[in-house]
């Protein structure tokens, strides 16, 4: 990757996940372009780029997490700034894409936040987006500018397929996860069971309904796109406890990790919780049972070849 990467590619980072960059820009052989993030008495964010960027193929690497509002505009301010500062492209990098579960109008008098985080970065003035996992998949079709829309499945089942998964079965803890996860379970030869979850108002509080497949006497490996409270999780092995599966594992690509979920997964009988770096995962965050598979190279992969202009058919799937 390092010798193509000589050229005209400059990478920068707002703050939200700079040691998810750094790993990203060691794998493509360029040092992370300077920045400065300043941010005044009155809350107003200002930014001024250090190097040079004139006709230059800029990667902008900008995750989300707490303070999720002030890392978004960061973003913003960052590509209006490259922008002003003459770059021939710019491309806004998401690994984790913010409000990406605000996706559709499914109450009344509510915003489609996803959408509307779509419409700034093109007013902002990004020309292309690159992210993971999204919530679901449509949200590519929220932009009018291309979108490379990674996914982390390729990594988490070489994980699995190399620490064994003998007696084994997939759950997807909710219908909408059932297709993703039906994609893990075929990639590792396992069978599939679907939980019937329901989420009856904004709360924390998921609710588990029925049980689709078979658990028993197995272990269970559940899948899916992100841990925010950690309700759905551990709504998820409570139902799993009670129908006597032998093991509970938990594999999500973003560690969202917010309110008391480190609290309760500590307190659960996961024997093991997978995640990848899309999210920063501070030492507060980290769990015992914690594996951290890090997207870094995928990421540098992917912006490697979207430089050259090469396919990134191979980077997409199958999960
Ligand atoms: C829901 O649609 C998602 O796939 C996750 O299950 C959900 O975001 C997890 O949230 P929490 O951990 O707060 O239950």
């Amino acid at each position: 990757m390092e010798s193509a990467m000589k050229g005209n590619i400059k990478i920068f980072a707002g703050n939200c996940n700079r040691e998810l960059a750094e790993k990203v820009c060691k794998h493509l052989g360029v040092k992370l372009g300077e920045c400065e993030i300043i941010k005044f008495s009155n809350d107003n964010i200002k930014v001024r780029i250090l190097e040079s960027v004139r006709g230059k193929d800029v990667y902008i690497v900008q995750s989300s997490s707490p303070p999720v509002n002030e890392y978004i505009m960061e973003l913003l301010i960052l590509i209006d700034a490259i922008k002003h500062a003459k770059a021939d492209n710019i491309t806004a990098v998401l690994p984790y894409y913010p409000y990406v579960r605000s996706d559709k109008k499914d109450e009344p008098r509510i915003s489609i936040t996803a959408r509307l985080i779509a419409d700034l970065l093109e007013t902002a003035g990004a020309n292309r987006v690159m992210t993971m996992n999204l919530h679901s998949p449509q949200i590519a079709g929220f932009f009018r500018i291309p979108v490379d829309h990674l996914l982390a499945g390729r990594l988490l089942c070489k994980y699995y397929r190399e620490w064994g998964i003998d007696n084994c079965v997939v759950v997807a803890p909710d219908a909408g996860s059932a297709k993703r996860a039906g994609h893990y379970a075929i990639n590792l030869g396992l069978p599939l069971a679907i939980l019937d979850k329901r989420r009856d108002d904004d709360s924390e509080k998921a609710v588990i309904h029925h049980v689709i497949g078979e658990v028993k006497g197995k272990r269970a490996l559940i899948f899916d796109d992100e841990i925010a409270t950690g309700g759905s999780i551990l709504e998820t092995v409570k139902a799993l406890e009670s129908l006597g599966v032998t093991e509970i594992q938990a594999c999500c690509v973003h560690g969202v990790l917010s309110g008391k979920a480190v609290e309760r997964l500590k307190g659960s009988s996961l024997s093991k919780l997978v995640v990848t770096d899309t999210v920063a995962l501070p030492p507060e965050k980290n769990l015992p049972t914690m594996v951290v598979i890090s997207v870094a190279e995928l990421f540098a992969q992917a912006i490697a070849y979207s430089h050259e202009g090469t396919s990134m058919s191979g980077l997409f799937g199958p999960v």
